[in-house]
């Protein structure tokens, strides 16, 4: 558990009460007390099929649904029989109710200074950020000109397009776009290195990738389109060509490359379009395709404990109902009340689309987009962001927040954040320190923090405080969303008592959990069906790797995951997805990564490798801190910056189990007694002895 020695070792009996709807300028709570909670969620399992009756009822329908759930475990299927569209819901609909011209999108671009210039440090940044705001009715006509384009491109309701994009406006139009002509999408994270882009495009068997020239990420241009073309082709050599490739032109830093010319045939058949060239042509009626309940919304892709990324696969009808519920429940939605929510997830991961994108559309209140990092220019830039655009409810990484705390109280200080109601934070345990921080710098004391415990896999918020009903505790996620199950138990499926850690599951389907890993039944039982069942009943019950425990008032503290993956600033990472890209290095014979305990990142990535010694000869190298930065390099270069490890170790032999298991219990164990980071040492590690010491015991 990575994050054990965060949360296991806490006695935290700070208790903050729901402050009331009015003095934060909220005019209502939509859950208003514990006891309305508590009935609420009682009901929602008791009773799920009319309490999401009731709440489908938020959600637009071309042709109603006549039964609310038909499961065979683990298989869901919800609303069936109904048919809807996702773009519908997030724009059709409030254009057709006379809320067309009202903003749905508010997007600020990274550099400070003219229209999509490059910024030039120290005089660009001192005029005025690029800001956009785009209205439902706009959402309309750029969803349909596109979704006309990619129809002329020949993508088909079914199909899986690919998206690599900044975090600009457009990339919210081509998820919907798809969305409005029946194209599943699956958005990969701009992050990501361009075999991470092949590996998922061609799991997803998608022909078509939207993208973008570059993207402007601390003052720096990340090379999107060049990416692209690196991936096409790789995946050109694999026999799986990419039909077309649509680009947007937002930096414009160069040229377009040589190999890029517009709709010109490369490699065999692949042909780049400029996005406005395509768009222009099209019409801008493009009627919202009816979907049915269970047919595919989108895939996004995950880290797992194989090598291979899980293409996740969630459904329309059944996703946006707990879109929408979670998100109006734990943000306090409510239109028309001068709301403007931000969440600075990158829409590259399932936090954009539920809580940039889908949730919050639904609910017709705006959404801040914001393209950048947030210390470009300056390390004040999200402060400056909330105060200039009022931002009302704000929602961040444990990772971001210790960042903040890093970089001091006087970023925070000196902007006006009074527009703030409520802050919330996801993707990690968040220790009670950088809980109170954030909640004396930020929320000012005022706002009620919500500690978001969810997955890709979730589709939303699984275990989270409603703000105007349940007290918090720094550190805990706090109690069940509503129509949510959860447990603690055993191997055995017993609930465990108060505070003794165990697994944490969920015991009933909800609307919003996946409905398979693309391509990949085995996957998808093996991951999250097989470990925990009913012991009554044999029913088996969803697991979601994680553990947890419960506190003497029914809180969940969540430990960290239990399988062989990290969360690196928040982000997944599987063990093995490193180690493959490590062992693709011809120094490497062997590799095992592990995670270690870091201040600000929660975990980091450390790897130790054992080298090939007839590398070494032929290639006059030494095991040195040369090779060390070099083998890093290669990790990022092949999965992404993200991967790339905070420490390379060199081994003379990795310590294995008598059956040959490697024991990764004694590597995490080596790797958190570090006490630098950056350990310069190029000797190697000998394991053999405690090896020998630790053998019996794994
Ligand atoms: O370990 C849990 C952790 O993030 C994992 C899910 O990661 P991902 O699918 O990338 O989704 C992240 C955004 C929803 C979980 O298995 N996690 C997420 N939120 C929290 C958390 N751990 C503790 N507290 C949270 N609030």
């Amino acid at each position: 558990m990575s994050n054990e020695s965060i949360s296991s070792t806490l006695q935290e009996h700070r208790l903050f009460a729901p402050p009331r709807a009015a003095d934060l300028g909220f005019s209502a709570w939509h859950v208003a007390s514990m006891a309305e909670y508590r009935a609420l969620h009682e009901r929602s399992v008791r009773e799920p099929d009319s309490f999401w009756a009731e709440e489908a009822s938020n959600v637009s329908w071309f042709g109603p649904w006549d039964r609310v759930l038909e499961w065979r475990a683990p298989d869901a299927k919800w609303f069936v029989g109904g048919r809807l569209n996702a773009c519908y819901n997030c724009v059709d609909r409030h254009v057709q109710s006379g809320h067309g011209d009202e903003t749905a999108i508010v997007w600020e671009g990274e550099p400070m200074g003219p229209k999509t210039s490059h910024p030039v440090p120290g005089s660009a940044y001192a005029a005025e950020p690029e800001i956009r705001r785009l209205s439902y009715r706009d959402l309309q006509i750029q969803t349909s000109k596109l979704g006309n384009a990619l129809k002329a491109l020949g993508v088909k309701k079914g199909d899986v397009v690919t998206i690599y994009m900044p975090m600009v406006p457009e990339l919210a139009v081509a998820m919907l776009a798809c969305a409005r002509i029946g194209a599943a999408h699956s958005v990969i994270f701009g992050g990501f290195a361009p075999h991470a882009i092949s590996e998922r495009a061609q799991d997803a068997h998608s022909r078509v990738i939207i993208t973008s020239d570059g993207g402007f990420r601390r003052g720096e241009v990340v090379p999107l389109q060049t990416n692209v073309e690196e991936a096409v082709d790789q995946l050109n050599n694999l026999g799986h060509i990419i039909n077309h490739v649509v680009v947007l032109k937002r930096t414009a830093h160069v040229l377009p490359s040589q190999r890029f010319v517009s709709g010109a045939m490369r490699n065999g058949s692949t042909r780049f379009h400029w996005w406005h060239d395509v768009v222009s042509r099209a019409s801008d009626a493009c009627p919202c395709e009816a979907m049915e309940s269970e047919d595919m919304l989108f895939l996004l892709y995950t880290s797992g404990s194989t090598g291979k990324p899980k293409g996740i696969l969630h459904t329309t009808a059944g996703y946006l109902v707990y879109a929408q519920m979670t998100a109006r429940l734990t943000f306090n939605l409510i239109p028309d009340a001068g709301q403007l929510f931000w969440c600075s997830a990158d829409i590259g991961w399932i936090t954009g689309h539920s809580y940039v994108l889908y949730g919050v559309l639904m609910n017709r209140v705006p959404t801040l987009m914001f393209e950048g990092a947030p210390n470009a220019p300056r390390n004040d830039r999200f402060w400056d962001i909330i105060a200039r655009h009022r931002v009302t409810q704000f929602y961040t990484a444990p990772t971001a927040i210790r960042t903040f705390m890093k970089w001091g109280d006087e970023h925070p200080a000196g902007h006006d954040l009074s527009s703030l109601r409520l802050i919330g934070t996801v993707g990690e345990p968040i220790n009670p320190e950088a809980w109170m921080w954030y909640h004396k710098h930020i929320g000012r004391e005022r706002c009620p923090i919500v500690d978001t415990y969810w997955q890709t896999e979730t589709g939303g918020h699984v275990v989270t405080p409603l703000p105007g009903a349940v007290a918090t505790k720094p550190g805990s996620c706090t109690v069940p969303m509503l129509g949510i199950d959860a447990a603690i138990v055993n191997e055995g499926g017993e609930e465990l008592p108060a505070n003794k850690g165990g697994l944490f599951c969920i015991k009933k389907p909800w609307p919003g959990m996946l409905r398979g890993v693309y391509g990949n039944r085995e996957r998808f039982i093996s991951n999250y069906w097989s470990r925990l069942k009913d012991p009554r009943t044999g029913e088996p019950w969803y697991f979601s790797a994680d553990g947890a425990r419960r506190d003497e008032d029914g809180y969940f503290w969540v430990q960290g995951r239990i399988d062989d993956v990290i969360k690196v600033s928040g982000h997944l990472l599987g063990t093995m997805e490193v180690e493959s890209a490590l062992v693709s290095h011809p120094a490497v014979a062997e590799a095992a990564v592990v995670g270690m305990p870091h201040e600000i990142k929660g975990s980091a990535i450390c790897a130790f490798v054992t080298l090939r010694p007839a590398w070494l000869i032929n290639n006059k190298r030494e095991p040195d801190d040369a090779l060390k930065k070099e083998l890093a390099a290669h990790v990022a270069g092949e999965v992404g910056a993200l991967a790339r490890p905070d420490q390379v170790r060199f081994a003379d032999g990795l310590p294995k189990t008598r059956s040959g298991k490697i024991m990764r219990r004694l590597l995490r164990d080596v790797a958190a007694g570090v006490e630098k980071i950056t350990q310069d040492t190029s000797t190697l590690e000998d394991f053999s002895v405690i090896s020998k010491l630790r053998a019996d015991e794994e």
